[in-house]
């Protein structure tokens, strides 16, 4: 795991996100610091972990370097289902591994995932954009094709047709995606190299019979990708239907300023991901809650708390009264928050060191020796 940097400097993003990108030109929160330093609310993860890989110098370190992270992350967009302007990405970047290997290692990590939890219906679609070689020469093709369209297009579409015209066809104006409607795609023009590195890919995804669909229109909405791109579709997260995307970033780490160094990765949307599990009514498991209440009876609270301490050092998750509440409100408390087992601790109890552990869903009972802490922590645990 990595824990990255909330807000970093400004030129960060512009140069690793790309400032042709909607996130780098219409997207980020950007700030001047009292050092009059403009620095930005990151926009998403990857441009951060490649700063930090490069500063850490984990270049050096055994490859491939895989890290993952869970963010909070700032885009200035248009609010709406599934859209927000502070959101939530868990992420996965490896480094060091050119082979189509890592890229499907990385997929079924998510079909994986996806599958744990129970997800049904989410749809993996991927795609090559090439390498900066073909890319280049893919560009020319596109660039003839949309010549006699340039009058359609949106105004940022126009500005990219010279920059980025890739891009275009990422762009989600009603216009601009009929004007590309039949565009041709850099799929169909990749170069030797990166036709076998797709082909790998769809070759070790056949290999374990995980279904996909190539969809020579994913072009990503970042400007570091190279070859291979990929997204996890579903239809109940909003218009952009992407629960996670990623893909490969060959150039980036050198783009940054360090050696040449492979990589890949993805970022899931914390929101979408919740937002699918509900629609498919999956519930997620509870997190572990207490084990076990111990109510005092009278005026033994202070031996309770001790008996407390003695069971959290041996690793029980305890609770005891700290409201001062009668015997009565103490059960109805550790009814109400659902608490599986409580143990009744009165001056008797004390004083022989042997109480009745009661499960309160069965209503079961049985009688323990207080000073045997591992005897209650096997009851408790046996029945989770
Ligand atoms: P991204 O496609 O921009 O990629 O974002 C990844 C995921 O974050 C999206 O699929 C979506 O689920 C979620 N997301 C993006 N914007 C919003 C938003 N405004 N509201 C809610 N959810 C959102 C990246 O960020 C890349 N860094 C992924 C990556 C990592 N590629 C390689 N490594």
């Amino acid at each position: 795991e990595i824990r990255l940097p909330t807000f970093e400097q400004t030129e960060l993003f512009s140069r690793g996100v790309g400032d042709t990108t909607d996130v780098v030109q219409k997207e980020m929160y950007t700030f001047l610091d009292k050092g009059e330093r403009s620095m930005t609310l990151r926009p998403e993860g990857t441009a951060g972990v490649v700063r930090s890989f490069l500063e850490n110098g984990m270049a050096s370190w055994p490859s491939p370097v895989r890290l993952s992270y869970n963010i909070n992350a700032f885009r200035y967009e248009n609010v709406q289902k599934g859209r927000y302007r502070e959101f939530h990405q868990f992420g996965v970047e490896a480094f060091g591994a050119k082979g189509p290997e890592i890229d499907a290692e990385l997929i079924t990590l998510l079909a994986l995932y996806f599958n744990k939890l129970g997800l049904q219906e989410t749809k993996l679609q991927i795609n090559s954009i090439g390498c900066p070689a073909c890319r280049e020469l893919y560009h020319q093709i596109l660039k003839q094709y949309l010549g006699s369209k340039l009058k359609d297009l949106c105004t940022t579409c126009r500005q990219r047709y010279d920059k980025n015209p890739l891009r275009i066809l990422d762009c989600k104006e009603e216009r601009c995606r009929q004007a590309t409607a039949d565009a041709p795609v850099l799929l169909d023009h990749l170069c030797d190299g990166c036709q076998v590195h797709f082909n790998g890919l769809k070759r070790e995804l056949d290999d374990i019979e995980l279904p996909y669909t190539v969809n020579p229109r994913i072009v990503r909405g970042l400007d570091y990708y190279t070859r291979t791109v990929f997204e996890f579709i579903s239809e109940h997260v909003g218009t952009q239907g992407t629960i996670c995307g990623g893909g490969r970033y060959d150039g980036l780490v050198k783009t940054m300023g360090g050696p040449e160094t492979p990589g890949i990765g993805f970022a899931l949307g914390v929101e979408r991901l919740l937002m699918e599990l509900r629609a498919q009514a999956i519930q997620l498991p509870e997190a572990p809650g207490c084990d076990l209440y111990l109510a005092a009876a009278g005026q033994t609270g202070a031996a309770v708390r001790k008996l407390a301490w003695q069971m959290r050092q041996a690793g029980l998750a305890v609770e005891t009264d700290l409201m001062n509440r009668s015997l009565k409100a103490q059960m109805k408390y550790a009814g109400k928050n659902k608490l599986p087992y409580v143990m009744v601790l009165g001056e008797d109890e004390i004083r022989q060191q042997t109480a009745m552990i009661r499960c309160l869903e069965t209503g079961q009972e049985q009688s323990v020796r207080l000073d045997r802490i591992e005897e209650i922590a096997a009851i408790v645990r046996d029945q989770k």
